[in-house]
C-alpha cells in the first residue's frame, strides 16, 4: 500500500506562476488591472469568444448573467441535477425557478429529450452543464432552445478545453461560463470568466462585475485616467484581481498539455478498470468531441457490494487514496428535497448516479505509479467488499 496520501485532485503550480503573482505583489497593483486584462485577451483569443468577462467566480458569472438577462420571479430554467449547487442556488436567488431535466444515463450530461418534456410558457433558459469536461449533445439543445425562444447558458465550469463537433466550448452561439476553481483544469486560486458573443450582455455583465461603476478603478487610477466615475446602476462587488489572474496568464498556454495528461490517465483508467463489473465506467459521448476530463467519474455498482458509495470513499481512504464527490443530485441535499420536493422517480438516471459515483484522482501531476496505486485500491476495497 501506498505510504504517502494521493488527493483526488491539487493544481500543478510552477515558479511562473509563484514569479508572476510576487511581481504584482512587488509592482503594487495588486486588484484588477493590466495582468487580468491579458488573461482576458487570451483566454478569449483561445476559446474563441468575441467577448469575455474575467470575475472572482463561475458563480458569480451564473449570477449576473442571470441578472443581465432580467430573469425575475416566477420565471423558469431548466438545468440538470447533476451539478454543483451554485448552478441551481444562482436561480433561486435571482427570483428564478430551477426546474431539473433528468441526465443520459451514460455520459451523465443533460437530456435534450428530458428537457423540450419540461418547456412551459414560463421557460426562460436552460442551463446543461459539461459534465467532466465531456461536450453536451449542442445541435439538438440549440435546436430545442431556438424553436421555443429560450437562452442557453452553459455552465462550462468543467469545460476549459473541450470541443463540441470540432469547436471549443465558449465560442458556441450562447453564453459560457467557465471556473478557474484551483480543481478545475487551469486556475487562477478562485475565479470565473463568462465568454459571449452578445456585445450588450458583456457590458451589462461587466458593469454589474464592479459597482455599476462606468469606469474599472485601474484605468481610473492609471496615468490616462481620471479619478471621477458614475455610477449607472447598483452592481455588486465579483471582480476579478491581478494576483489571480497572474497565475491564469501561465496556466493557460499549458491547457492542452494538461488536458492531453488527465486524457493518458482517465485511458488507463479505463483499460485497467475495462473487466471490473462492480464499476461502469464513464462513457465517452457518439457525437465528435474533446473531452477535457475535468473528472474521471465510475458509478460504483453497489448492488454487487457489501458497501454502499461513502463507504467505498471511506476504505479508498485508508489504502491513501482521496476521492471527491461529483455529484449528490441536486434534488438530494436538504433545500432542493424541501423546495422542489422532486421523487427520485421523477428523475431516475440522475438519482442511480447519485447514490453510486465518486471522482478518483485525476490530475496533471499524477504519475504512472500514482495511477496504477488507484486501480490496486479500486480493485482491492472490492475484493475485500464483494457480495
Ligand atoms: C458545474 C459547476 N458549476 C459551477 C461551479 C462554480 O464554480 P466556482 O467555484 O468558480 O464558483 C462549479 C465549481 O465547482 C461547478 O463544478
Amino acid at each position: 500500500m501506498r505510504t504517502t496520501f494521493l488527493p483526488f485532485s491539487t493544481p500543478t503550480l510552477e515558479d511562473a506562476e509563484i514569479n508572476e503573482v510576487v511581481d504584482s505583489l512587488r509592482s503594487g497593483w495588486i486588484t484588477t488591472g493590466p495582468k487580468v486584462k491579458r488573461f482576458e485577451d487570451a483566454f478569449r483569443a483561445y476559446v474563441g469568444a468575441p467577448y469575455a468577462v474575467p470575475l472572482s467566480s463561475a458563480t458569480a458569472g451564473l449570477h449576473l448573467t442571470l441578472l443581465a438577462l432580467k430573469i425575475k420571479e416566477g420565471d423558469e430554467i431548466i438545468t440538470t441535477p447533476m451539478t454543483f449547487a451554485s448552478t441551481v442556488s444562482m436561480i433561486v436567488l435571482c427570483g428564478g425557478r430551477p426546474v431539473l431535466a433528468d441526465i443520459e444515463p451514460g455520459t451523465l450530461n443533460i437530456d435534450t429529450n428530458r428537457v423540450r418534456e419540461k418547456i412551459t410558457p414560463r421557460t426562460k433558459a436552460v442551463i446543461p452543464v459539461h459534465f467532466a469536461g465531456q461536450a453536451c449533445d449542442m445541435d439538438p439543445l440549440f435546436a430545442l432552445a431556438k424553436e421555443h425562444g429560450l437562452t442557453v447558458i452553459e455552465d462550462a465550469a468543467h469545460a476549459a478545453g473541450t470541443e463540441y463537433k470540432g469547436k471549443r466550448i465558449g465560442s458556441l452561439d450562447s453564453i459560457s461560463i467557465f471556473s478557474f476553481h484551483p480543481n478545475k483544469n487551469i486556475t487562477t486560486g478562485e475565479g470565473g470568466m463568462v465568454c459571449t458573443a452578445d456585445e450588450n450582455l458583456a457590458e451589462e455583465i461587466s458593469l454589474l462585475k464592479f459597482h455599476g461603476m462606468s469606469r474599472e478603478a485601474w484605468k481610473r487610477f492609471a496615468a490616462s485616467g481620471t479619478p471621477n466615475y458614475d455610477i449607472l446602476l447598483p452592481g455588486f462587488k465579483y471582480n476579478m484581481m491581478d494576483i489571480q489572474a497572474a497565475i491564469g496568464i501561465h496556466q493557460l498556454p499549458r491547457l492542452d498539455g494538461f488536458i492531453d495528461r488527465r486524457k493518458e490517465i482517465a485511458e488507463f483508467y479505463n483499460r485497467e478498470m475495462a473487466d471490473v463489473v462492480e464499476l461502469a465506467l464513464p462513457a465517452y459521448a457518439p457525437y465528435r468531441q474533446r473531452h477535457a476530463w475535468h473528472l474521471y467519474t465510475p458509478l460504483v455498482r453497489i448492488e454487487k457490494l457489501n458497501i454502499d458509495r461513502d463507504r467505498f470513499m471511506d476504505e479508498l481512504k485508508k489504502h491513501n487514496i482521496g476521492s471527491g464527490l461529483h455529484y449528490k443530485a441536486i434534488h438530494h441535499h436538504s433545500y432542493y428535497r424541501d423546495a422542489l420536493g422532486l421523487a427520485d422517480s421523477e428523475l431516475p438516471n440522475a438519482s442511480y448516479a447519485s447514490e453510486r459515483i465518486l471522482s478518483l484522482p485525476l490530475f496533471p501531476k499524477m504519475t504512472d505509479d500514482d495511477a496504477a496505486d488507484v486501480v490496486a485500491a479500486v480493485k482491492q476495497v472490492i475484493a475485500d467488499n464483494v457480495r
